[in-house]
């Protein structure tokens, strides 16, 4: 193990640490500047039949689903096709409508999920086209999706996925690139998002070298009871998964909300004791997320702002800056520190990191 961890404290340290190569990685061979696109050949897909498709649909668990989100938004942005994600769970349960003209795409780090399988054999036997987006080379679901995009994380140890998870979506950006490629996104938008795509993992590297600075905001908080993650828009499956990772692995009851819900129910629940997370890309919303932060601020819950806009100072109680890069790839960054501050509350808790309690890498029972 000792050597495995290539003297990291634990995997998860390791795993994040290693972001910048694993994006490098997934990358390779796959970006064409010239005609400002994505090469997916594992998708066994042609333009005709990329042209073909009239929604996508992401099917994930857990952190996968959260990427699945975070795709879906990728999708509708560049390529204008309508498209969401699914607990792939829930889509096995609830007798699916089975749209020819979709695709669906089963998102899964291990992929040996069995609640993502069950919904690839369900939507196989109704005749759905689906592909995998799979780090595990020859895992069931790689297998019986036939076609898609591998993931090339690396091996990943920690229950709490992290390389995959910063790999689904740099691989959702380049699908995403190539449905609007096909259709009406133009050669310079697809430029800037290859450009966007290659400054991603030195702009992982400089949100890691925040470590210090985000352990010492994570000490201050460890004490909490309840966390609140909030976003908007892109925002939103940020703050999702930035709330997963804090349960996983600190087991702090962290809720994650849209913004502009909390004042329909939640904000009742905000004091001193409550910290808020809230996620600000540099978006149109800054104002409306500058609103939420007031909000809050004046119930005298703490706030945290993980950001790459310029704020006004002393807004909030902590802010942690990411790099600004093309506004639709913000997730990708944003979501770096939220692993970093969930790593370094348990860390403060004395949590089992790589191990917790009651979960399990990958499930493959019911
Ligand atoms: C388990 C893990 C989660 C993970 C989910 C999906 O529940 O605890 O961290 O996101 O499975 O795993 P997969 O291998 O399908 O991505």
């Amino acid at each position: 193990d000792d050597y495995e961890l290539g003297g990291h404290t634990d995997f998860m340290r390791k795993e994040m640490a290693e972001q910048p190569e694993a994006i490098a990685r997934a990358l390779r061979g796959r970006l064409d500047e010239r005609f400002a696109t994505a090469h997916l050949g594992g998708l066994g897909l042609d333009p005709m039949a990329l042209r073909a498709v009239k929604r996508v649909k992401f099917l994930g668990c857990g952190s996968a689903y959260y990427a699945g989100q975070m795709g879906a938004a990728l999708v509708e942005e560049l390529a204008r096709i309508p498209a969401d994600a699914e607990p792939a769970s829930e889509f096995r349960y609830r007798n699916p409508v089975v749209d020819p003209d979709a695709l669906y795409v089963a998102v899964s780090q291990s992929g040996e999920t069995i609640d993502t399988l069950a919904a690839v054999q369900e939507l196989r036997r109704k005749g759905g086209r689906v592909i995998g987006a799979v780090n595990v080379v020859g895992s069931a679901i790689a297998r019986e999706c036939g076609s898609g995009v591998f993931l090339h994380a690396g091996p990943e140890v920690s229950v709490a996925s992290t390389k995959a998870l910063t790999n689904m979506t740099v691989s959702f950006a380049m699908l995403a690139l190539l449905l609007g490629r096909v259709r009406d996104l133009s050669a310079a938008a697809g430029a800037r998002i290859v450009t966007g795509l290659r400054a991603l993992p030195g702009q992982v590297e400089r949100v890691l070298a925040d470590d210090a600075e985000i352990a010492r905001i994570a000490k201050r908080y460890a004490h909490a009871r309840h966390m609140f993650f909030l976003g908007r828009v892109s925002g939103w499956p940020v703050a999702r998964e930035g709330a997963q990772k804090l349960k996983e692995i600190s087991y702090i009851h962290a809720e994650a909300y849209q913004a502009a819900e909390l004042k329909h129910g939640p904000l009742a629940l905000v004091d001193a004791d409550m910290p808020s997370v809230v996620i600000v890309p540099a978006d149109d919303l800054v104002a409306k997320n500058i609103g939420t932060i007031e909000q809050v601020k004046a119930r005298g819950g703490p706030v945290i702002v993980i950001t790459n806009a310029d704020l006004p100072d002393g807004l909030a109680d902590e802010v942690i800056r990411v790099p600004r890069g093309e506004p639709e790839l913000d997730p990708i960054l944003l979501t770096i520190p939220l692993q970093l501050l969930a790593y370094h509350t348990a860390s403060a808790l004395g949590r089992d990191i790589d191990k917790p309690r009651n979960l399990a890498k990958s499930v493959t029972v019911e």
